[in-house]
Parts: structure tokens; sequence; C-alpha cells
């Protein structure tokens, strides 16, 4: 039998061959340093007042604004699919300058809060949104002062109003999202006081003033104008998203997070590096457009995208993503 001679003599052999560990899936899945589970991950939703049926958003294609019903429905199919929490966002049909709906234990967050802790309660993680600018008539996440700019101490006061009616609803964490200096301080004390010790606090601590929150605008109606960059991040600073995880880490935050992700992965290194909490990650809105987008054209395999963002998220070191995804990517996960 004739075998083949060797073609030529390599001129150059690798000492180190990393390739070896790629050779099969088996081999791959055997040594992959990161893993995805469902209950690594967080869904956020929307609940829209008085709705009827569930309206779509339109940049944000397959994302709704729920009916308390269809809110329900939702956080079930999250639940069975593994997913790990739920995180609430409400949609008013009336906004004032103190954003008193945020405050009115009927309000629409703190009415769906109670739906969805009575529906879900014991199968995954209820929390809520702790900021005012769904609910504020000028779209700030605070309240004015007499010049119009957002009042640092004065919004703290509405928090800790927030935090109680938020607590009240029975949901788990309560996501504090505004950017004001001291909201973890003033929310653990006002909690702490009125006896609620086991509610925890996730600190959006590293926030930035970011475009990606374009479609999330739309998605509760957001009447601002102008821009949030006097108490959101400049996307400049690295060393002083650290500076903000540390305070809220002093302050009692129980997880810390930060916002978005993907442009954001070396600030999310670093705060993975230094937090003594878990550290969590939100993929939002514009990151989850874009690829809706990019895909919806054929120009990215829209699943293979998806868990790639995710998995590099959680390699950067969050320990949990916000995701719209969470639930149809839990079930690729299964
Ligand atoms: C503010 C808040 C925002 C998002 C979550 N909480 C918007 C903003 O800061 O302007 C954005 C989430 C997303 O874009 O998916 N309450």
């Amino acid at each position: 039998p004739r075998t083949a001679a060797p073609a030529t003599e390599p001129a150059y052999r690798p000492v180190d061959r990393p390739r070896r560990l790629r050779a099969t899936p088996a081999l791959r899945r055997l040594v992959a340093e990161t893993r995805v589970a469902p209950a690594d991950l967080v869904l956020p939703m929307f609940v829209r007042e008085a709705a009827t049926e569930p309206v779509p958003i339109g940049s944000m294609p397959g994302v709704v604004q729920h009916t308390t019903d269809t809110l329900r429905r939702a956080a079930v199919e999250a639940a069975e699919a593994g997913v790990g929490g739920v995180m609430l966002f409400g949609v008013p049909a009336t906004r004032d300058a103190t954003g008193t709906c945020a405050t009115d234990e009927d309000g629409v967050l703190n009415a769906g809060l109670r739906a969805l802790v009575a529906e879900v309660g014991d199968a995954v993680v209820v929390m809520s949104d702790l900021c005012l600018d769904e609910f504020t008539d000028h779209g700030h996440c605070g309240v004015l002062d007499a010049a119009g700019r957002v009042d640092n101490d004065a919004t703290l006061v509405r928090y800790q109003e927030m935090a109680l009616a938020q607590a009240a609803t029975g949901a788990h964490v309560l996501g504090l999202s505004g950017m004001m200096d001291g909201q973890v301080g003033a929310v653990r004390e006002v909690l702490e006081g009125a006896g609620y010790t086991d509610t925890a606090i996730l600190a959006y601590s590293a926030k930035y003033a970011s475009a990606f929150y374009g479609p999330f605008r739309e998605a509760v109606d957001s009447q601002l104008r102008g821009d949030r960059k006097t108490y959101q991040m400049d996307v400049a600073n690295r060393r002083e998203g650290l500076r903000e995880a540390t305070l809220d880490l002093a302050e009692g935050a129980d997880v810390v997070m930060v916002k978005p992700a993907l442009a954001y992965l070396d600030v999310l290194a670093e705060v993975a590096a230094l937090s003594e909490v878990p550290v969590a990650a939100y993929q939002v809105s514009g990151e989850y457009a874009m690829v809706e987008a990019a895909a919806a054209q054929g120009w990215l395999d829209r699943r293979r995208t998806i868990e790639e963002t995710v998995l590099s998220i959680r390699r950067a070191g969050a320990d949990v993503v916000l995701t719209y995804w969470a639930t149809e990517l839990a079930r690729w996960l299964r």
C-alpha cells in the first residue's frame, strides 16, 4: 500500500499547542472557564397602567409594556425557564413634578410588584426599579429645585418613601437606579428603621450617561428633554466608577451593578475585582436593539450573538446579568 509522503518537513515546531484543548466539543465544554446558567439571569419587565392589551415597544422588538395579566404570565414563563429574577418598571398614566404615583401603594409599579410577588414570589427573585424618572412630568430621576436643577437631598427623601412603599409590596430586592449621592445609605437607613431588615438593595453603582438607553425611553414613555449628565456618570471615567461602587458598598449595598454592560466591561472587571458582594451588569435596551436590528437584516446570527454577549459579560466578572433575552436564553441553556 502506498502511503503519502510527508509534504514538506515543517520549518518550525511550536513548543506549546493550546489548540489541543479545542479539538472537540467535549474538550471545549470541559475546559470552558465561564458558564451561563438560567439562574444568573434577570428579566427586566414593564407594566403599563390601565393597559388592556400588551403594547409593543417599537425599538425593542419582542419586548412589550405588559398588562397586569400578561405580566403575571410572562413572569411565570420566566420562572419555568429557570430565570433567577425579574426586575419591574412601571409606566404610569399620569405624571407630576414629584412623581406621586411612585409612592402611591396602588400606583402601577407597587401594584405590579404585589401581583408579581403573589404570582411567583418564591420561584424567582422579584426586584423593583427605585427611581423617579418614569413618574415625573419632567422625566428626571429626582425632584427639581427652584432653578430647575435635580435636587439631590430632596430626592433622597422621595427615594426613602418609595423604598418603604416597595418594601411593603414584598419585593425582595430594590434596584436603586437614580444615581443620587447617598441613595444607598438613605434607603438602607429607612428600611432598617421600619423593620425591613431582609429587603436587599441592588445599587446601580457605576451607571453611565449612555446613548444605549435610547429605546428604554420609549419603553417607559419618558418625558425627558435634555440629558442626565449631572447625575449619571461621564462615559470617560473608569476610576470614578470604582469610587461609586466603593461608596455603595460602604453604605450597605447587597449587590453592586455596572450599566450598560458591553461597552463597560473594563469597569465591570475592576468592580468585580474589588467587590465583597455579588456584582451585576445590565445589558440595556440599546444593546438589545442593536443585535435585534442587525439580526433582522440577516447581518448577525441572532442566537450566537446573544449567547456571546451574555457570556462575555459573565467572563468580565458579572455574577448576575440583566437582559431582555433572559427567558429565551434560559430556554436555550436548558
Ligand atoms: C432609570 C433607568 C433607565 C434604565 C433603567 N433604569 C433609564 C435612564 O437612566 O435613562 C435604562 C435601561 C435600559 O436602557 O434598558 N430609572
